[in-house]
């Protein structure tokens, strides 16, 4: 165990530059143009899970590659399945990136750069880990497959048939997941709850062209207030989600669980700093911890209509649409409230504009039990790792194939998050803190040591 730990010590410029490299792909899963940088990141990631001595494949599916990375796999060893994602959001918008996205940086201990924390950062600690075993000639205690795939941020949509095809190969004794985050260095932390998402897509037509909003405007309706209307009247002034039917299935909070998230850190003064909003706003009774992890919601992500470009043009636009999605809490069926949505809307837009509503990507939100002999060993690790007592928390983002991993290989999945609340996943400026990443790879060492361990 020492040579291991020893040996990623020394490394850490090594490693650094690695991820650098790794970095500055722009493997942009969601928009099609960087199609061709999707598979030359992919590449290198086979050539360096290769070099780490993984047997190595790069894996076709109707989308992006899946690359699957396996130390040498040894009758009667547990075996455990890492996954990670090695596609990116988009990094727009560019002008508020203080240093190119894909020209990683690092400064006053951070590494700047897009899908630095938000996931390839993350996935590389434990690639660093498991090379520290194998280069340094430590028996690994357990056999280890990563399945890195590159559609996480779009959905997953290819991972399921994956897996099916796989099952037998993919035969584990659970999943580990770092792809969320830790409140701070000090609070390392054990998720045991995401909440699951459903998407969709509304778009309202009035006239059949934009028209001169001085001689028509007045006399049609305009796309742009119906939607805004429409829309504005999903939530009430308690923060509520007016939808029927929204909350029907719902598990309310136990007492025991909000008292255990009453003990995570939280600042409000800090939480406002951080998020640059002068008031915070959710949903009335429940603290901004229970509604950013274990309340649902329903969320406009995109508005589109009319004029956007410089000066003003005058008139009634054709049509305005909108990207919601919703965020939902275990027991609630993404199907369900896709539909529920879809109903709603339809029912309250008024007979001048023409309605089309279209469900996009779903997942159902996942919670695990705490208390079992895995999650143990995961919060050993990390309070080694780290070196403070490690907590329990629920997330509030998704990570959709988690619970496919449950249903198709009948695994829990330890979620050992090594991102920091101001990473900015998703933002500009996103960051991976390079303490998370040397504590991270660490962690990753101890824990395989902590699995092997049990029965
Ligand atoms: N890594 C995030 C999810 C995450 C972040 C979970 C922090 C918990 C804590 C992941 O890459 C992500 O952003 N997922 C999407 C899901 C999706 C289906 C596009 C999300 O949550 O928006
Ligand atoms: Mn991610």
């Amino acid at each position: 165990m020492n040579a291991v730990l020893d040996y990623l010590k020394s490394n850490h410029e090594t490693f650094l530059n690695q991820l650098c490299d790794y970095l500055s792909f722009p493997s942009i899963s969601a928009q099609p143009d960087h199609k061709p940088d999707m598979k030359k990141c992919a590449d290198w990631a086979v050539a360096h899970c290769l070099s780490i001595g993984l047997k190595t494949r790069l894996c076709k599916t109707p989308g992006n590659p899946v690359i699957l990375a396996s130390t040498p796999r040894r009758k009667g060893k547990p075996h455990y399945v890492v996954y990670g994602h090695y596609d990116v959001q988009p990094p727009d918008p560019l002008d508020h990136w203080k240093s190119p996205p894909f020209k990683p940086l690092v400064e006053n201990g951070n590494l700047y750069a897009r899908g630095s924390s938000d996931n390839k950062g993350q996935h590389f600690a434990h690639l660093k880990a498991v090379e520290a075993y194998l280069k340094t000639g430590t028996e690994l205690p357990v056999d280890i497959t990563f399945i890195i795939e590159g559609e996480e941020e779009v959905g997953s949509e290819n991972l399921v048939s994956f897996l099916k095809a796989r099952q037998k190969e993919l035969k584990c004794d659970g999943v580990v997941v770092s792809d969320n985050g830790i409140p701070g260095l000090k609070h390392p932390a054990l998720t045991y709850s995401l909440r699951g998402i459903a998407a969709l897509e509304v778009k309202l037509t009035g006239p059949a062209r934009d028209l001169h909003s001085g001689l028509f405007g007045g006399s049609v309706d305009n796309p742009a207030m119906v939607l805004c209307q429409m829309l504005g009247s999903l939530r009430d002034k308690r923060g509520r989600v007016t939808i029927p039917g929204f909350y029907d299935d719902v598990v309310k909070l136990s007492a025991y669980e909000r008292k255990q998230l009453k003990k995570l850190p939280f600042n409000e003064t800090g939480y406002k700093k951080l998020l640059g909003v002068k008031e915070l706003f959710g949903e009335k009774g429940f603290t901004a911890i229970e509604q950013r992890s274990a309340r649902p919601t329903c969320e406009i992500n995109g508005l589109t209509s009319g004029y956007q470009g410089a000066g003003s043009k005058t008139i009634v636009p054709s049509w305005a649409s909108a990207k919601l999605t919703c965020r939902l809490v275990p027991n609630q069926d993404p199907n369900k409230i896709e539909k529920l949505v879809i109903r709603h809307l339809k029912k309250i837009c008024p007979p001048t504009m023409r309605i089309e509503v279209e469900g996009g990507h779903k997942g159902e939100a996942y919670l695990m039990s705490p208390t079992g002999p895995q999650a143990q060993a995961g919060l050993n690790a990390l309070t080694k790792a780290f070196g403070h007592g490690a907590v329990l928390l629920r997330e509030g983002g998704s990570i959709p194939i988690v619970n496919d991993f449950k249903k198709i290989l009948g695994v829990d999945t330890l979620l050992l998050g090594l991102s920091l609340p101001d990473d900015n996943a998703h933002s500009p400026n996103e960051k991976f803190n390079l303490t998370c990443f040397h504590k991270g790879m660490a962690m990753s060492a101890i824990l395989w040591n902590e699995l092997g361990q049990l029965k």
